[in-house]
Order: structure tokens, then C-alpha cells, then sequence
């Protein structure tokens, strides 16, 4: 992680070895005055000659520009003056990020948040700059036999922006830290990443916290002794015991609490539905909706808002074993609710229906966002760019779209019509736990909605937004930066 700070131009272009300059597709510099007049004819010139024309995406290293303090300086492509939204003007910051990771230096002084951006003010020019390249410098390192620690990179880095943007840099500095512990949990390995660690990860929020945070982990008896049928039968073929978190923060006295629920599955085989090769590899990111809630709490906690928050996490391991439950075998959940699982392959809805159904009776909140990678379908519908978002309460859901928009973490409504509702129906029970071929994000979601009933509750599915797949792929730690816009909202409003 990046430390954050703010700068004035002049301090920022005499002292810092790298700066990083917006230039727009005309050549022209909103932030001229950290290359002078000097610099600035040498922007002309490369526009000229077609070696750096200010597209979007691109960048250019100058060393030792005649003229100017910095030894180095990062030309980052802002495109269009005219274009620049905040989805674009992120993807800039990124550009500069993905260069500055490999520079042997300690800081970098950046003059992007100066640059305006369409609807947006400096506070948010700040933030989202400091996030995406803080993003983009993300290291892993947990079981590589080098860190890398003796290599100098960038730690620091400056952001002038032309005005105050403390509030902004101390969003980034919480949210980065939510993130970067959302994707550090979600990239370790299964063998390592069990429902133990992450129990043993929202104890170190804990510890860091104590005024303000307190901790609790339900155990397999304590799960027996509540009827936690739909979690225990997933929890039953695997030999690591499955753990429930429940962190509570008091930020705002006896107000009801918002609360958060994350699936932690730590590892997705499918159980005997188990799943082909080629489907399992990645599995190990099925937990990324309860590292993607702990980090937005822990982010929450951070800014210590005003508000009273608990995040729940049910967490297993789906493996395949003699005493695991099988297809056709009826649950009995916490809510009382029997469920035939048709498909032992759909655990994630099967451990969140017991955590809901906890989570709204136990602490009866205000309002209850999950958080699953849950199925396969919503990756097919929205692909890697937007989380799939379901809800019955129309005002939550255009919070949580409006908090996806700001934080650049979007997500996309779909439907959650009771019309679906006859895919779920079972003869040996009250629901089956799978709706056939169609519709399979929205049935899904329809089948957590039972465990909710009472509650206002939206469920985000971010089977493809929690990580990018492939042997290079991180966990993104996504959706904790929705999450932590939505409750920074709630805590103003
Ligand atoms: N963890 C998976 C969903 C998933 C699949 C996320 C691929 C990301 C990429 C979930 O537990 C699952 O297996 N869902 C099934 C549901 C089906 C059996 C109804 C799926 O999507 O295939
Ligand atoms: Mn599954
Ligand atoms: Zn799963």
C-alpha cells in the first residue's frame, strides 16, 4: 500500500524525483506549471512528431527535461479535454500506477488530481487518482520466496490537486487499506486461506480496533446448537471446521446497524456435483464476497463513521467426501425453511441463507447488503465490469448504484421478480436450492430473498468482478470500494 499525501505545485515539481503531468490529445498541460514553460514546447514537439499525442491509456517517461527540477517526468494521456468522464480519467491514474510500479524510486509527486474532470470535485479527483494507481502498484508477496522489500519501488506518493483535498486523501488511505486487505485474503491459497485464517484476519480488526470493534467466531457446536443446517451440510465434506464471524462496530450509540454479509467459501469444488476441470482452478476466490465485505467494514471503521455496522461472514471449504451431503438431501435451515439441495454445487446460497436469516434476527438492521460470488450466470450476463446487483427496495438499490458509479466499483440491476419464483419450487421441501438452466444469477438471488424477508436487503453477485482470472489474475477486491461508498453516504445523509 501507498502512503497518501497532499502537495502544493511549487514544493512537488522542486523536490520529488518522478512527477506525473496530465496531457490532453491537443498537447496541451492542465498541470503545465510542473514542467514550465520549458517543458511545455517539448510537449508540443512530441506531439508533433507522434511519439506521445495525449491519447487515453497512454504514458511517456521523460528523463531530464532541460528546464525542470524532477529528474523524471510521467507523461500520462488524458485524451479528449472534452471526454473526460470519471470512468476515463480513472483508466489514466491506472496508466500512471502500471508505469510507476517498476520506477526505482521512493515517491512520486502527481499533478493528475488537477486536471478537471466532468462532474467531479477535487476531493474525488484526489481519491480515485490515489486509488487506481495504489492499485495498480499491488504487490503480491505472501508465499513467494522474495518479497522484493530490497528492490526500490514507489511507497509515497504526493497529490496536488490546486486545493484542500484532505478529505479525499483520507477516504483513499481507508479504502486502500480495505482493498488491499480484500485482495491480499482473496489471493492466498486455499490451503492456507481457510475459514480459521479468515476468522483469524477479522481478529486483527479487531485487536487494531478494540475501542470501537468487537469479534466473535461461532464454532461448529454453536452452528448445531442454533439449526444452522444449510451451513453445516456444506461444511460436512470438508475436514477444515467451518467458522461464522460476526464484527460489530460501534460507531453511532444504539442507532440500528447497517450490516454486511460476505460468502467465504474458501474453497469451491463443488462437492459431489463436483466440478470439471478447468472450472475448479479459481475456486479459491470464492470467498472474495467475505474479504470484499471485510474490507469495506474495515475501511468503515477507519474513517470511524458515524454509523453502527456488523459484518457477518459464513465461512467453509465445498469439498467431496463420505460424509459430505449429497444431491436430494433436505435441509433444515436457521430460518426453519426447508430446502432439497438439487445441486450441492449451489453452497454459497445454502450458507448464506443460514447467515441472512441470522444476521436479520439477531441484529435486525437497517438495512443488509451480501456479498457472493455466486454463480456462473452473472458472470455469462455483465462479464467483468459490473457486479450484478438485486433488490426488491428501489431506494437501496439506487444508493448502492449511485455508490457503485462514484467509486468507479459499478453494478448493474437485474430483476428479482417473484414471476422466477416457480424455478425454485421443490415437492420435498419448501424450495430446492437450484432453478434450472435459465435465469441462474436472478434465481439465485430469489432463493437468498427467503431468508431476508422483513429486511431491506440487496444481494451484489461479483462471481465476475472479485478477481481477473488467469495465471496472472489478482483477487480486484472489489465490491469493498461500493461498499464503503455506500456507507460513507449513510453516514452523511
Ligand atoms: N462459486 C460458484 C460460482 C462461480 C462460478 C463464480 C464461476 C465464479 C465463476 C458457485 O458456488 C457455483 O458453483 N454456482 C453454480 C450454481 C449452479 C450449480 C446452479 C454455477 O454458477 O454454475
Ligand atoms: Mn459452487
Ligand atoms: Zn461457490
Amino acid at each position: 500500500m501507498l502512503e497518501f499525501s497532499q502537495s502544493s505545485a511549487a514544493s512537488a515539481s522542486v523536490a520529488a524525483p518522478c512527477v506525473v503531468v496530465g496531457v490532453f490529445d491537443d498537447a496541451s498541460a492542465p498541470a503545465a506549471a510542473a514542467i514550465d514553460a520549458a517543458g511545455a514546447g517539448v510537449l508540443r514537439r512530441l506531439h508533433d512528431t507522434g511519439d506521445f499525442a495525449g491519447r487515453l491509456g497512454t504514458s511517456l517517461m521523460l528523463h531530464a527535461l532541460a528546464g525542470v527540477a524532477a529528474p523524471r517526468v510521467l507523461l500520462v494521456g488524458m485524451g479528449h479535454k472534452a471526454a473526460l468522464d470519471a470512468r476515463a480519467y480513472q483508466r489514466a491514474c491506472n496508466e500512471a500506477g502500471r508505469v510507476l510500479k517498476d520506477v526505482p524510486i521512493a515517491s512520486a509527486a502527481c499533478f493528475l488530481p488537477e486536471v478537471e474532470v466532468t462532474g467531479q470535485n477535487a476531493d474525488w479527483r484526489a481519491r480515485t487518482c490515489a486509488l487506481a494507481i495504489d492499485h495498480a502498484c499491488f504487490r503480491y508477496t505472501a508465499t513467494l520466496k522474495s518479497s522484493g522489500a530490497d528492490t526500490p519501488r514507489p511507497k509515497q506518493l504526493e497529490l496536488i490537486a490546486g486545493s484542500d483535498v484532505s478529505q479525499g486523501i483520507a477516504q483513499a488511505r481507508a479504502i486502500a487499506r480495505g482493498v488491499a486487505f480484500a485482495r491480499e485474503l482473496g489471493c492466498l491459497p486455499p490451503n492456507l486461506c481457510t475459514p480459521a485464517h479468515i476468522a483469524a484476519q477479522a481478529k486483527t480488526i479487531a485487536d487494531e480496533h478494540a475501542g470501537s470493534v468487537t469479534l466473535e467466531v461461532l464454532e461448529r457446536a454453536d452452528m448445531q446448537k442454533l439449526g444452522m443446517g444449510a451451513l453445516l451440510a456444506v461444511a460436512s465434506g470438508s475436514a477444515v471446521p467451518p467458522k461464522l464471524v460476526v464484527l460489530q462496530y460501534q460507531g453511532a450509540g444504539d442507532a440500528k446497524p447497517y450490516a454486511l454479509v460476505g460468502k467465504g467459501v474458501t474453497f469451491d469444488a463443488g462437492g459431489l456435483n463436483i466440478k470439471p476441470t478447468g472450472s475448479m482452478e479459481e475456486m479459491k476466490y470464492d470467498m472474495c464476497g467475505a474479504a470484499g465485505v471485510l474490507g469495506a467494514f474495515l475501511a468503515a471503521v477507519e474513517m470511524k463513521l458515524p454509523v453502527n455496522l456488523v459484518c457477518v461472514v459464513p465461512s467453509v471449504e465445498n469439498l467431496v467426501d463420505g460424509a459430505g451431503y449429497r444431491p436430494s438431501d433436505v435441509l433444515h435451515t436457521y430460518a426453519g425453511i426447508t430446502v432439497e439441495v438439487l445441486n450441492t454445487d449451489a453452497e454459497g446460497r445454502l450458507i448464506l441463507s443460514d447467515a441472512l436469516a441470522y444476521t436479520c434476527k439477531r441484529f435486525r438492521p437497517q438495512a443488509l447488503v451480501d456479498a457472493a460470488t455466486l454463480t456462473g450466470a452473472c458472470v455469462v450476463a455483465l462479464g467483468a465490469h459490473a457486479s450484478g446487483l438485486f433488490s426488491a427496495d428501489d431506494a437501496l438499490a439506487g444508493e448502492l448504484l449511485a455508490a457503485g458509479n462514484a467509486s468507479l466499483d459499478r453494478a448493474w440491476r437485474l430483476p428479482l421478480w417473484d414471476d422466477y419464483h416457480n424455478q425454485l419450487e421443490s415437492a420435498f421441501a419448501d424450495i430446492a436450492n437450484v432453478g434450472g438452466k435459465s435465469a441462474g444469477a436472478v434465481t439465485a438471488a430469489l432463493f437468498l430473498s427467503r431468508f431476508t424477508e422483513g429486511t431491506r436487503w440487496a444481494h451484489l453477485d461479483v462471481a465476475g468482478t472479485a478477481w481477473v482470472p488467469g495465471r496472472k489474475g489478482y483477487a480486484t477486491g472489489r465490491p469493498a470500494p461500493l461498499l464503503a461508498q455506500w456507507l460513507i453516504d449513510q453516514a452523511r445523509d
